[in-house]
């Protein structure tokens, strides 16, 4: 099988998600010379993401055959000796790589890998969105996220989408299996609107170039991200958890349809590049808080009912993304005013016409912060949804306004809807 013919198998395959491990090698291989043929091209801006591909897959020449003879000698079994942290590859010679890609397991590779190795490499957010695109397409390529055994969880439907939550103990999940199929319903229909916003402008054109971006900060299991993508949206998805990932991935490989739509991004957003940790309680084990540092770990697990989930890479949002975005969500039980400190320069430079975001950040003086950083960056602010009231923008600047314990809806100032109530 040449490399184009094992390409195509590849993609013949992706959407029963099989396992197999020819196809896992020659993905992986993909994924790896794809991030080396974006560093050797510094200008591709002209290229499409097939155009890409194809590079990727020629820049191969025989690594696919050489990579099948170890196969065929039995090497299955020490794929997985030399586990390769993609974060290292930038320093090896292509002659290396072949050696190297028979230990590449990639279920350890995770997006921080990515994201580090691409930055390293000077790569910007169109790559990023790339790699991590890649990154689940050939989890799903694998085997190593087969459809039908995420553990401890069940399928519930959200629209068009198969999307796989916890089949217990979880709040979210909870409301998505059950009769409404919704969670935060009201919040779910008032970010539709507000990328509707967007594409309505943007109708004017002849073509419209790009859909619009939702950045959902806390995808949790989905119940954002599905039904924006659903709706034809791009979503750059976060999220820390490890068992959030895990559904997120497989629900991802479950609708092969948003593929060219998501990128989700296995990490946790802040303030500071960092590694944290994910706590949650026994009655909702999907509601993921950030804890950074040994002290606030210990302080937060000690006889609270909180158990460690496991580690979180933390990033700051400006440094993976730049462009303009439609919508930003924000859940991150209690960590949003550092994400949106870690946002504050794609905020300067770039539009971000709405956030939501949840108003868990932890008493009154961050919430002053909260409010008046969003002041700053010029945004009015309303309890009930994207169309306002507004809050007194004179209480907003000076922090004094008084905010719910759910969410705030915030809009640009110079979006035309957008007029103080008085
Ligand atoms: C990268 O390589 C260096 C030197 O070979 C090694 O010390 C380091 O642990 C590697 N990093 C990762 C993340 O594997
Ligand atoms: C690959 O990595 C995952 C995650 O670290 C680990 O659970 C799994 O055992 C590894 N697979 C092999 C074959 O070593
Ligand atoms: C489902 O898919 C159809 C056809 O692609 C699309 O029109 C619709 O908006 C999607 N979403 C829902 C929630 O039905
Ligand atoms: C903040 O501004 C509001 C509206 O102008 C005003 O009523 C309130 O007294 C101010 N609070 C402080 C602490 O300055």
């Amino acid at each position: 099988m040449n490399q184009q013919a094992a390409r195509q198998h590849g993609a013949n395959r992706r959407d029963s998600c099989g396992n197999n491990p020819t196809v896992l090698v020659v993905s992986a291989a993909a994924l790896l010379l794809l991030l080396y043929s974006l560093g050797s091209y510094t200008s591709t801006h002209g290229l499409t993401h097939n155009g890409r591909m194809r590079t990727a897959i020629t820049a191969g020449g025989g690594l696919g055959q050489q990579l099948q003879a170890e196969l065929s000698r039995g090497a299955a079994g020490q794929l997985q000796q030399h586990i390769l942290a993609l974060s290292n590859i930038s320093s090896l010679s292509t002659a290396q790589l072949p050696l190297l890609l028979q230990g590449t397991n990639l279920s350890s590779i995770a997006t921080a890998d990515v994201l580090d190795s691409a930055a390293a490499k000077g790569l910007g957010w169109q790559q990023h969105w790339q790699l991590v695109q890649l990154h689940q397409q050939l989890l799903c390529t694998s085997g190593l996220t087969a459809v039908h055994n995420p553990p401890n969880s069940v399928p519930v439907k959200l629209g068009n989408c198969s999307v796989f939550v916890y089949a217990a103990h979880d709040f979210v999940s909870q409301e998505l299996a059950g009769p409404r199929h919704s969670y935060e319903e009201k919040e779910v229909a008032a970010v539709l609107w507000a990328m509707q916003q967007q594409q309505q402008a943007a109708g004017a054109a002849p073509r419209v170039k790009q859909q619009p971006l939702f950045v959902d900060a806390g995808a949790n299991v989905g119940s954002f991200l599905f039904s924006v993508a659903d709706a034809g949206y791009r979503v750059a998805a976060f999220e820390g958890m490890p068992s959030n990932i895990a559904l997120l991935r497989h629900s991802l490989c479950a609708n092969p349809h948003l593929r060219n739509r998501v990128g989700l991004f296995g990490t946790g957003l802040g303030a500071e590049a960092d590694t944290c940790y994910v706590v949650s309680d026994h009655i909702n084990v999907g509601d993921g808080h950030t804890v950074c540092g040994e002290e606030q770990v210990r302080k937060r697990t000690d006889n609270t009912g909180y158990t460690i989930r496991g580690k979180t890479s933390v990033r700051r949002l400006d440094s993976i993304l730049s462009e303009d975005i439609q919508v930003l969500k924000l859940d991150v039980e209690g960590f949003e005013l550092q994400v949106l400190q870690g946002a504050d320069s794609l905020l300067t430079k770039h539009r971000v016409n709405y956030i939501l975001t949840a108003c868990t950040f932890g008493g009154a003086p961050r919430q002053r912060q909260m409010l008046q950083l969003l002041d700053q960056w010029g945004y009015y602010i309303s309890l009930d949804g994207f169309k306002g009231p507004w809050l007194d923008p004179a209480a907003v600047a000076n922090g004094s306004s008084k905010l719910p314990w759910n969410n705030i809806f915030c809009a640009r100032k110079d979006l035309q809807h957008a007029t103080p109530a008085r």
